[in-house]
């Protein structure tokens, strides 16, 4: 079974190159989003827990299965540890046989960022030029470097309650060339943006997002609300807005849309790609693409680190599954 360590998954994105894989996996997620109903579908599986949640993320289809486990403590960096943790494996559903076994935070940080540029290149304004970010943590830079690929961009503005996420955000930023705004607070942040994304982490309804701050028609990748009890917007904002989801099964459980009526109902994102329904911030206003992270988005960033890894011999094969001449000797083992 081949294994996945951090220092892997370093080594294969420095080897591609970050636009490369990011354009790569934004390509490998239109294809299995395409592929919509050829996956057996459910909502992640939540353990909630005293300040947090852990989640298991599976889905199939007829040739592979993945799982992804993660959890969600927001406050974890007051004990010096990450918000988001996550490890994953990718298995063959035939035989349900495990190929790969992985590190899965910079997995998720990688995917969750190409899934927020995907739908921004179907759903915000073609010219976009200003991306605001609200909340510094982890997922920050991602954001940016995947937004960077499909929009011309001359300028961040940015905002965290935390001053030294900020600043660590402004330090890693120095190295490409925009336009950096730090902003005093969320309003100041949003003005002029074309493009939204808020990802702070706190377990509780927040209204990071306001109507009254939007004042021109606006993209809005809303990612940080992705659990029961946990938002970002302003209920009216949500009401007023177009909204697109993953899957709406589960984002009606988790996402921004829990604030709404259960028989609420929007367009998912797999009909967008398909070309079913046409949304632009252009011609519908302000939309919201209320992303709470689905198992497919993980399923094609394994399946793609898994032909990667292959084709550039990244990973060690390690021994996590017996291999035996008589296979129902397993008792040889010992
Ligand atoms: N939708 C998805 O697919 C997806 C994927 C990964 C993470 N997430 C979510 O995204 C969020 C961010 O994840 P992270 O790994 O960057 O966490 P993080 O803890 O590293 O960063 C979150 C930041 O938000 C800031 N913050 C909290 N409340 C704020 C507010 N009201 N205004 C401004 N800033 C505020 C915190 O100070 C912190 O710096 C989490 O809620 C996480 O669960 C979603």
């Amino acid at each position: 079974m081949l294994v996945l360590e951090i220092e892997d998954i370093k080594t294969l994105i420095s080897k591609i190159g970050y636009k490369e894989f990011y354009l790569e996996l934004i390509k490998t997620m239109e294809e299995d989003y395409s592929a919509w109903e050829s996956f057996d579908k459910c909502p992640r599986v939540a353990n909630h827990v005293d300040g947090g949640v852990i989640e298991l993320m599976p889905i199939s289809n007829d040739t592979l299965y993945s799982f992804k486990y993660v959890n969600g403590h927001p406050k974890n960096p007051t004990q010096h540890k990450m918000t988001v943790m996550a490890t994953g494996q990718l298995s063959l559903t035939k035989t349900g046989e495990p190929l790969m076994f992985t590190e899965m935070t910079l997995l998720t940080a990688l995917r969750t960022a190409a899934n927020s540029a995907m739908a921004a290149k179907y759903l915000a304004k073609k010219d976009s030029r200003i991306l605001t970010l609200i909340g510094t943590g982890a997922q920050s830079e991602f954001q940016y470097l995947a937004f960077s690929y499909i929009f011309d961009l001359k300028e961040v503005r940015y905002y965290d309650t935390d001053p030294k996420a900020m600043e660590k955000f402004a330090t890693n930023m120095s190295q490409y060339n925009i336009l950096l705004t730090p902003c005093k607070d969320a309003y100041e942040a949003t003005q002029g943006a074309d493009i939204v994304t808020t990802c702070t982490a706190d377990k509780r309804y927040q209204t990071v997002l306001t109507k009254d701050m939007i004042q021109k028609d606006v993209f809005i990748n809303a990612l940080g609300g992705d659990c029961p009890g946990k938002t970002e917007l302003q209920k009216e904002l949500v009401e007023e807005s177009t909204v697109v989801v993953e899957f709406l099964e589960q984002a009606k459980i988790e996402g921004e849309i829990q604030q709404l009526s259960s028989s609420f109902t929007c367009t998912e994102i797999y009909e967008i790609i398909r070309g079913e329904k046409q949304l632009n911030v252009a011609t519908h206003g302000t939309i919201i693409f209320d992303s709470v992270g689905f198992a497919l988005e993980d399923y094609s960033v394994l399946r793609l680190i898994y032909n990667l890894a292959q084709k550039n011999n990244i990973g060690k094969e390690m021994n996590l599954i017996p291999k035996l001449n008589d296979v129902k000797n397993l008792f040889s083992l010992l």
